[in-house]
């Protein structure tokens, strides 16, 4: 086993991508100045559908899906957007980026999703929208988080990144705020290398992005609204195709490599294995555990004992985003600000459960996760 090198990510692709994406080289055509070509259309129709929305909108990245989605709400000066801490930096850098202030509120323990209550309770008179994030692939609360925006007439963004797939309440993530978006980065579920999409049932959000990504012109050189270059290739769109029509069949492995290591990391005192409201399907981006605190093994010593032992198990996120020196440098925020996200920033440890894990993985990782509790390191 010394050799062996586990990955906390891995994209699934097979001679299907490379033969679109040769194709699409010989066409010559590998992108348009609007962003909308024949597979970026494609690919965006496909990826509505899937989504159970009206209109899709691929651009260049997740951050670029987040930032378009603010833009075409009208997020700017003076606005303030809620933002949970357990959160990959992007989600609130979008908004700072817009001119606005993201304001951090904490996570609910179970799920680390954003805690509608907490949500709530940050709400003024400056709140335009709310970032809800499905962290790890598990979807927010999302009814509770959309009865909370509508009664106060907030803008409802699903930061969807790491969650294509995922099923709250018989509804796909992104298709349950006004805006979701999507990153296809490569570590993704379904991944066109560096990629993202915008999902909305609104056509005047929709028209919005589209402006966006292409510098906010209608037709060639006619802008009507400020932009940037967030368009998507057609050689990224041909690979997402592709990527779509085998996501339920991958997520399903996921579930099952995430079913199979729970079983096997039963009954081990020292860590907590997550478990899900029976209403959510997740989509198992990673299969997060908790290395309860107050133990003289923490979570880090185990981290490094894994990644020695071949396995890339990581730390999403180890900083909540309310503690990194920008917000902190900005906003004055301190630990002990936000407690769920820091206690959980602390504790949790990623595990690979990606479709290229084999059984033989599995039982490999729980195997040193046991030792690892039983010697004296
Ligand atoms: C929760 C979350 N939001 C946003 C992003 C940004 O996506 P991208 O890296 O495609 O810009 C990521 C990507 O890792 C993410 O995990």
């Amino acid at each position: 086993m010394a050799n062996k090198k586990i990955r906390i990510n891995q994209p699934v692709i097979d001679e299907a991508e490379v033969e679109e994406v040769s194709k699409l080289l010989r066409t010559g055509m590998l992108t348009t100045w609007h962003g909308s070509g024949e597979k970026a259309g494609e690919f965006e129709r496909r990826f509505a559908s899937y989504v159970g929305v009206e209109y899709a909108i691929a651009v260049n990245s997740g951050t670029a899906a987040l930032h378009a989605a603010l833009a075409a709400c009208g997020i700017g000066y003076g606005d303030d957007v809620i933002v949970p801490a357990m959160t990959f930096v992007a989600t609130a850098n979008v908004v700072l980026i817009q001119g606005a202030r993201p304001v951090f509120v904490d996570v609910a323990p179970e799920t680390l999703c954003m805690d509608p209550e907490k949500f709530q309770n940050a709400i003024t008179e400056n709140t335009k929208a709310v970032i809800p994030v499905h962290v790890y692939g598990c979807p927010a609360e999302m009814d509770a988080i959309m009865d909370i925006a509508e009664d106060k007439g907030l803008i409802v963004i699903e930061d969807a990144a790491q969650a294509h797939g995922a099923i709250y309440k018989g509804r796909k993530a992104g298709s349950i705020g006004h805006i979701g978006c999507f990153s296809f980065f490569a570590s993704k579920n379904m991944t066109t290398g560096e990629g993202g999409m915008i999902t909305t049932n609104d056509a005047e959000y929709a028209r919005r992005c589209r402006l966006f990504r292409t510098h906010g012109q209608e037709e060639a050189h006619m802008a009507v609204m400020p932009g940037l270059n967030y368009r998507m290739t057609e050689f990224e769109a041909a690979i997402g195709i592709v990527q779509l029509s085998k996501l339920d069949r991958l997520n399903d492995i996921r579930t099952r490599n995430a079913n199979i290591l729970g079983g096997y990391l039963k009954g081990i005192p020292a860590i907590v294995t997550p478990t899900f409201p029976f209403y959510i399907k997740p989509s198992h981006y990673v299969y997060t555990i908790r290395v309860k605190g107050g133990l003289k093994k923490s979570r880090d010593a185990l981290q490094k004992y894994l990644v020695e032992n071949g396995i890339e198990a990581a730390v999403y996120w180890p900083n909540p985003v309310h503690l990194h020196p920008l917000y902190m440098g900005l906003y004055g925020y301190q630990r002990g600000s936000l407690p769920v996200s820091e206690e959980a920033s602390d504790e949790v440890l990623s595990l690979p459960v990606h479709p290229k894990v084999s059984d033989e993985d599995l039982r490999y990782m729980a195997e040193k996760i046991r030792e690892f509790f039983s010697s004296d390191f």
